[in-house]
């Protein structure tokens, strides 16, 4: 049997070969992504990409867990990590430790992550010493996008470069198993892969970050809105789904599907 990625496999990978990583939210994306990716994300970026949602902020614990087990179960070969949706880690971490062990429990996914640095540094310990591992996620942190006034690229300005560097060498401490450095300027997150033990997991930050995640819908052209500059097009599937949307529709008007091969003698 093929034994799943673990969070110490992914650990190890500091230094060496990229780690590659995707999201995925249902189960056939997810089987090929699965052929590919070192961890699939199951990210509240869902509420955007599969429910239109404004932003990530509503998006409830139940949703992520129906996504995330549809993934594990389309799966044998990734790690499988979900997302912590906004408002269910915040508060303590006994709350954290509460939801997180939902979603471990019900999802059958290997490590959770969850957004800031050295404010969620007690919760990370918390969760690992309980047997929950962590990714960490600092820098854009879109769940927080209401207190930073809007998704602004960090580190601008090099005087706030210590306060990231300090996150994450506050969740690396704290015992997390890799941190997504989210929307950063390039030269602080390979500063700041050069400082922690841990890989860093780039999106719109640096090619020197130990390995690279994007949304999967956004690389293959599926969103509708305007791509962040970070996203490269590696597909344009929007288009494609459009074209045999509208071949599908003329051909039902014009009587020409079902055609012989489609029908039952
Ligand atoms: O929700 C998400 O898709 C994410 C990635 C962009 C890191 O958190
Ligand atoms: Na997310």
């Amino acid at each position: 049997p093929i034994k799943r990625i673990t969070c110490p496999q992914i650990s190890s990978r500091k230094g060496g070969t990229p780690i590659v990583s995707l999201t995925s939210y249902h189960a056939h994306t997810a089987a090929i992504v699965d052929r590919y990716a070192d961890f699939i994300l199951v990210g509240d970026s869902l509420g955007m990409v599969m429910h239109g949602m404004e932003s990530t902020l509503g998006v409830p614990l139940d949703l992520m867990i129906m996504h995330g087990k549809a993934v594990v179960t389309g799966t044998k070969r990734a790690l499988i990590v979900v997302d912590m949706p906004f408002g269910t880690y915040e508060e303590s971490p006994e709350v954290a430790f509460r939801n997180a062990a939902r979603i471990m429990k019900e999802t059958g996914c290997g490590a959770v992550k969850l957004e800031g640095g050295q404010r969620m540094a007690q919760t990370i310990k918390f969760l690992v010493e309980r047997g929950i591992p962590v990714m960490a996620h600092i820098g854009l942190t879109p769940q927080s996008s209401h207190t930073m006034g809007g998704f602004k690229t960090q580190g601008r300005v090099e005087d706030s470069w210590s306060g990231h560097e300090q996150d994450a060498q506050a969740v690396s401490d704290a015992g997390a198993f890799a941190i997504v450095l989210e929307g950063m300027v390039e030269p602080l997150a390979a500063k700041i892969t050069r400082q922690i033990p841990i890989p860093t997991i780039g999106i719109g930050a640096s090619v020197d970050c130990d390995g690279q995640i994007l949304v999967l819908e956004d690389m293959l052209g599926l969103n509708p809105g305007v791509a962040p500059k970070f996203v490269k097009l590696y597909g344009d599937l929007g288009a494609q789904i459009e074209k045999s949307v509208a071949d599908y529709a003329e051909e039902v008007r014009a009587r020409s599907f079902p055609g012989e091969d489609h029908i039952y003698r």
